[in-house]
């Protein structure tokens, strides 16, 4: 059993294969506190770690010093106000203003499967798949109940933790803070990673030692955000790639997030992630219930390597339902880098005439062929077809498109109103605004109050029409900027505390509607870049756009911090013209492919335009997508070495999961004059098998055939490794076969 409850010692035990999650019932009061996280061990009776034999104990042995227990027992989600000081999980306001309470166990009960969150993006997994142990804690005065969720699968390392809040009484309360996961532990000499970025570069990784105090990352913006990531990953300072304990935790959902570490005065951490509790509180009525989004946690023993293909398995395996989740992705040519808002139908019929001819599979028309746009400040909101630019209309372009071999995508960016559109001025009331001020433009547009549910239907409703009029066959979802000026013409006063939480819900329904209707859609999630690629956006679309920046340098570090948590195979990633538009580097077309081969891969230029050389070299990218689509997007992920650390070159490779085949990627950022070959060592193979490499297209690399000439024991290639000899130029890359015999 992956559950188990020890009637007499009163502990819960779950199992994942490599990993056990122990939490137990103490005291006569029935405190749940956590005990044990960590590599699988075989015993449940280790409650000892809970330290209630010492002082203080607890309240039943020592009631004197129940706040000295309150301030420092592991509790699996403590509550505010009666006197633990650290960071907690859950506070109220009750109608007599007060903010305490005091959770202690009830009941509970092991199911096999796992029930869907309601509205919400969650993990999910058959009877046979996964098991559930759902807790039952009350505040007696309060009447209120806290029900608390952890789910295990057979085939993944990860725990899954949710928790829902029921209102018993006969009064109103709110809720001001609800986590949705925390975990205590002790600290011992850990490190922090956390991701950051801005736009057009996101998810940089940031390794620090956690100190004493509050660490924690967050937005406030509606929307998970480019500056700061909703997760964590907690590590001995000694973890590496390969080696060490790691505890990730992630968070299942799309807008305003926290997610802290506190390390307190007897060195203890506690680390915890659920909705920004800023701005936040969510009123319960006699009856009501609060779902709080899911909570993802990953240990593994085997570094963060470990704790990344354990993310990656999850989420391909139980997040990501589109049936493009095991399919290779449609090869797609973008035209937003190739004419922004300067195109019409000849202009993608030209685009689509040179693709069609080198092997790419579908068009995407960005945004500008709405309303009256033709720059970023008007239209968004009146999604209907601007037949100035698009002569003959919508259905008459795709059908031309499909004519040349080609499916067709469209762009939307449906959360949005310009000031300057015709709904706008039918509805200003419909923008997110606080009454009496003039709200703030960003990108000159407003955002619409997703709270309202005509708007809603509204927005949906234009969307079902586009798609409805033409063979459309993928959406690229857009959100362009963040909320502010957090205000509803719809909400009561005393619910405008849920508006951000409302908008996220409303986007969610928005998206699960369209999949509905629309089962086959291929849909791309995307927020000027990379601002929402998170686990909730995973839930509707199987890839998300990384980031504007399509640089294949930048996007080294880009891709490297996203794969730390998300599937090579969600990651929406683009060969592009140079000057590259963000920053104006010019690398090698052929290394802008490897780079884009380690995600969806397409491509976001002019393809009539473009140099002869580099339009030649995309038949034969096209092939290595074809020959290596299947490898990247379903095998596991090792990552060998990191330029954002060594600032010279990346490496990486994607075993089989049979481990019969991978491909490393090896790009060299800065050459240097006079130096050795460089020793890379593989991972990930089966040691005792021999293995052939192959560098693949290396038509311009002068170390053709090095070291393939023979075989290898796969041992000698992870514990010795090769040697890679440096490529001639800056931006050289190198993709390396490697084949068991
Ligand atoms: C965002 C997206 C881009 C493009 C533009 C269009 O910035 O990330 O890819 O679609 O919007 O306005």
């Amino acid at each position: 059993m992956p559950v188990t409850f020890n009637e007499q010692k009163k502990i819960f035990k779950l199992d994942t294969p490599n990993t056990s999650y122990i939490c137990g019932i103490f005291d006569k009061e029935g405190f749940l506190g956590h005990i044990y996280y960590g590599d699988r061990i075989e015993e449940e009776d280790v409650a000892y770690l809970a330290r209630t034999g010492e002082p203080p104990y607890t309240p039943e042995v020592n009631n004197r010093d129940r706040l000295a227990f309150y301030d420092s027992f592991p509790f699996e989600y403590p509550a505010h106000g009666l006197g633990d000081y650290r960071d907690d999980c859950i506070a109220v306001r009750t109608s007599g203003g007060n903010s305490a309470l005091k959770l202690t166990y009830v009941s509970h009960k092991i199911i096999k499967g796992k029930k869907p969150l309601k509205g919400l993006p969650a993990t999910f997994g058959s009877e046979d798949e996964c098991t559930t142990l759902e807790i039952t804690l009350t505040d007696d005065i309060l009447e209120l109940d806290v029900y608390l969720s952890y789910s295990v699968f057979e085939d993944v390392d990860a725990v899954l933790r949710s928790a829902r809040i029921v209102n018993k009484s006969r009064e109103d309360v709110s809720l001001t803070r609800v986590m949705s996961a925390c975990l205590d532990m002790d600290n011992e000499n850990y490190d922090l990673i956390t991701l950051h970025g801005s736009w057009a570069r996101e998810r940089h990784i940031n390794r620090r030692p956690l100190n004493r105090g509050t660490q924690s990352v967050s937005s406030i913006r509606g929307e998970s955000g480019h500056q700061e990531h909703p997760f964590m990953a907690i590590m001995e300072h000694n973890a590496d790639q390969t080696g060490g304990r790691v505890w990730g935790i992630n968070f299942v959902y799309s807008g305003n997030f926290l997610a802290g570490c506190y390390v307190n005065q007897f060195d203890t951490v506690r680390a915890y992630i659920g909705i920004n509790p800023e701005d936040f509180c969510w009123r319960l009525r006699p009856g009501d219930e609060f779902t709080a989004p899911e909570a993802v946690l990953v240990y593994s023993g085997e570094g963060l390597g470990g704790m990344s293909r354990s993310f990656h398995d999850l989420y391909r395996n139980h997040l990501i339902r589109s049936p493009y989740k095991d399919r290779k992705r449609p090869i797609l040519i973008n035209n937003w880098e190739a004419t922004y808002f300067d195109f019409d139908t000849d202009k993608l019929l030209a685009i689509a005439d040179e693709a069609a001819k080198v092997g790419i599979e579908m068009l995407v028309m960005d945004d500008g062929w709405f309303g009256y746009r033709n720059s970023d400040n008007s239209s968004l909101g009146d999604w209907y077809v601007n037949e100035n630019k698009l002569k003959g209309g919508l259905k008459y372009l795709v059908d031309e498109v499909n004519k040349r071999g080609l499916k067709f995508g469209i762009w939307f960016e449906p959360e949005m109103i310009s000031p300057d559109s015709e709904l706008y001025r039918a509805h200003p009331d419909w923008a997110i605004r606080i009454t009496g001020r003039e709200p703030g433009q960003a990108r000159e547009q407003y955002v619409l109050d997703l709270s309202r549910p005509e708007v809603v239907d509204y927005t949906f409703d234009q969307i079902s029409t586009v798609l409805h009029s033409a063979n459309i066959e993928y959406v690229k979802w857009d959100m362009n900027r963040p909320l502010a000026d957090i205000g509803s013409a719809y909400l009561p006063a005393e619910q405008m505390g849920e508006l951000y939480h409302r908008y996220t819900l409303a986007v969610y329904e928005l998206q699960e509607r369209l999949v509905t209707e629309f089962p086959d859609l291929l849909l791309e999630n995307c927020s000027g870049g990379g601002a929402r690629f998170d686990p909730g956006m995973l839930y509707y679309s199987p890839q998300i756009w990384c980031s504007d920046d399509t640089d294949a340098i930048e996007r080294l570090s880009i891709q490297e911090g996203t794969s730390l948590v998300y599937p090579l195979s969600a990651m929406g990633a683009h060969v592009s013209d140079c000057p590259n538009h963000a920053l104006g580097r010019v690398t090698p077309f052929r290394t802008r492919g490897y780079v884009a081969l380690a995600g969806t891969f397409g491509y976001e230029l002019d393809v009539t335009r473009i140099p002869q050389e580099d339009r030649d070299m995309i038949p034969s990218q096209i092939e290595m997508y074809h020959r290596y689509n299947d490898l990247v997007r379903m095998g596991d992920y090792y990552r060998i070495a990191s330029y954002s650390q060594n600032h010279e070159y990346d490496c990486y490779m994607v075993v089989a999961k049979d481990k019969s085949e991978a491909l490393v990627t090896f790009i060299q950022v800065l050459n240097r004059a006079n130096c050795h070959s460089r020793r890379i060592r593989l991972q990930g193979l089966d040691p005792k098998r021999r293995y052939r490499l192959e560098y693949v297209d290396d038509a311009a690399d002068r170390s053709k055939g090095e070291g393939t000439d023979r075989t290898y024991l796969g041992e000698t290639l992870m514990k010795a490794g090769i040697l890679v000899q440096n490529p001639w130029g800056d931006y050289q890359g190198k993709l390396i076969s490697v084949k068991a015999e």
